[in-house]
């Protein structure tokens, strides 16, 4: 049964068609910013829930996108207002936004559930902004439509195209190598970054950019349009209308993001060979709906889907190219036969017909199915002795060579272990040893850093090694490579077995079993459990002691555990009685 906002109409009638005092105060109010009675009586309230900050430079340039959505709005006969909520901004927010994205969604959620909104637009672009955002409006469930940032357009520097951040890594370590100057360096610091837009790799803004067009929240063909092209705004335009009639249809999140949408998006997640960090995501969505969304599913749905895009950093192009290839409707109708395809959409149809008739326009960029880069998919999710509650791999990004890999165990305690011995020549590491980070998970961080891809030791480096097996509980950026584990569960400052490694110890990686194992025997491991005590908590008060007494594992998603499911928006709008 629909949740009726009201019953007679919208929700937001309850605040502006009252004729007592509440209702002349909830007009009156309102009418101080120049509205008059016509500008919202009778009209659905859209609210435009604006994540733009000049903190956050990937969605410095949304104010100007919700222009585009209020024209829409009002085309279609509804009243739009803008509203600001927390910007989670990746470069310059720290230790990590992951720590913050449960605020947003509360931030979001509870800005929908108080206010007189009908339907509400969100206004998403930089990693974190979008998964929030989603989360909240999920939990809040009035109808919901999400229109998304957009990529930069692609770095140039001498010739060569650069790609954010897959490349930052990159040129990093050829300067730690000694094969790149300081000044060209600086260079390249000028040239990757040409327009507004997030990063423009396959990372994880444009992997849940992906994800939002799969799942149905976005308008069709949405994720790739690069943010200062004008089809951009167009889409805005066009979502503004779109909204109005998604709350005439009172079509909500929860008739949205039902399994369906779920597993089309893993499959599309695949033939991306999009970020990691959709799978922590996907599963908190499915905890606020109700969706029971494990852990192997993303490995069940492997390796039947192919890996079709060729995008940084596990590829070649960039978002923009990925755009002018045919995006991801192109991508979508290669694997249809894998899809629902009745799956319904924010657009008011179904996948099927939103992606009917779209085709690849360069095969460089997305692979006919029948050419694909892989036949098999490219996320992989481990199990063992190591990791009992699962470990995940981006095995597309990774050497080959090292997918089924024995080595020893160089631990480091923390990051700033790390950060202090990884480059002392004296540090005991060659190229089969396995470098372990631990303390870096969604509690020992906090909040679960991409910490994950660590440093390859400079010594290595100048040895022309570019690769080697690297575990964590922490997070990695999407926009980084290497054959590495992540999200290790339980995380060591839980008590997970990570915490009981010793260097030396001997690892084992089997991606083909799935499989990730310390070799220690149990006496052993049982000893060092016993001598094992718990780090001392870091946060003593406010929202970061709320995340670590709450926040779930990475298997669950690192939702708060509070957080899951949802509540009614609030229905009554009587302040005086
Ligand atoms: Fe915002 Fe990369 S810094 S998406």
């Amino acid at each position: 049964m629909k949740e009726s906002p009201s019953s007679d109409g919208y929700r937001s009638r309850e605040w502006f068609a009252r004729k007592d005092l509440d209702g002349f105060l909830h007009r009156s109010w309102l009418k101080s910013e120049g509205f008059t009675d016509q500008a919202f009586a009778g009209r659905p309230v859209i609210g435009i829930c604006n994540s733009w900050s000049e903190l956050v430079n990937c969605n410095v340039h949304l104010r100007g996108l919700a222009e585009a959505v209020k024209r829409g709005v009002l085309q279609a006969g509804g009243f739009p207002l803008e509203f600001p909520v927390m910007s989670l901004g990746e470069s310059l927010m720290k230790p990590t936004t992951m720590l913050y994205r449960n605020l947003m969604a509360m931030d979001v959620e509870e800005s929908i559930r108080a206010y007189p909104l009908d339907g509400v637009v969100l206004l998403t672009g930089c990693d974190k902004t979008n998964p929030a955002s989603i989360l909240g409006a999920a939990s809040a469930n009035i109808p919901a439509i999400v229109v998304t940032g957009g990529p930069m357009l692609n770095g140039h520097w001498r010739g060569r195209e650069l790609g954010s951040c897959s490349d930052c890594w990159h040129y990093h370590e050829e300067l730690r190598a000694g094969r790149l100057s300081e000044q060209e360096f600086g260079e390249i610091e000028n040239s990757m970054s040409r327009s507004h837009g997030h990063c423009m790799v396959m990372g994880t803004a444009s992997t849940m950019a992906c994800m939002t067009e799969a799942l149905g929240l976005t308008l069709p063909g949405g994720a790739a349009i690069p943010a200062v092209d004008s089809r951009r705004a167009q889409l805005a335009e066009t979502s503004g209308r779109q909204i109005v009639e998604l709350v005439e249809r009172d079509l909500r999140p929860t008739e949205i993001l039902t399994r369906k949408a779920f597993e089309n998006a893993i499959r599309v997640l695949h033939a991306i060979s999009g970020s990691t960090n959709a799978i922590l995501h996907l599963i908190a969505y499915a905890g606020r709906v109700g969706v029971d969304l494990r852990l192997d599913l993303f490995d069940e749905l492997c390796e039947s889907t192919p890996w079709l895009v060729n995008l940084k950093p596990a590829g070649e192009y960039l978002m923009e190219d990925f755009y002018y290839a045919g995006g991801l409707p192109a991508v979508m109708a290669q694997i249809a036969d894998l899809l629902h395809l009745d799956a319904l959409t924010a657009s008011g149809q179904s996948v099927g017909d939103n992606i009917a008739g779209a085709q690849i326009v360069n095969p460089e960029v997305i692979a006919p199915v029948e050419k694909a880069l892989d036949p098999g998919g490219s996320l992989v999710v481990l199990y063992g002795s190591l990791c009992p509650d699962g470990a995940v791999m981006k095995i597309s990004a990774a050497d080959p060579a090292l997918l089924r890999h024995e080595g020893r165990a160089v631990v480091f305690e923390d990051i700033h272990d790390l950060a202090t011995r990884v480059d002392d020549p004296e540090l005991e590491i060659d190229a089969s040893s396995v470098m372990v980070l631990r303390n870096a998970g969604p509690v020992g961080a906090p909040g679960m850093p991409e910490w994950g891809h660590l440093p390859i030791p400079k010594k290595l480096l100048k040895e022309g090694i570019e690769d080697l097996v690297r575990i964590s509980d922490a997070r990695m950026s999407g926009t980084s490579y290497g054959a590495v584990v992540l999200h290790v569960a339980p995380e060591a400052a839980v008590g997970g077995p990570l915490a009981l490694l010793q260097d030396g110890d001997t690892i084992r990686l089997d991606v083909g079993d799935r499989r990730l194992d310390l070799l220690v025997d149990e006496a052993e491991l049982e000893a060092r459990r016993e001598a094992w005590s718990p780090p001392e908590k870091k946060d003593e008060r406010g929202y970061r002691r709320l995340h670590e007494e709450h926040v779930l594992q990475a298997n669950e998603g690192c939702d708060l555990d509070f957080l899951r499911g949802r509540s009614p928006v609030v229905e009554s709008a009587t302040t005086y009685l």
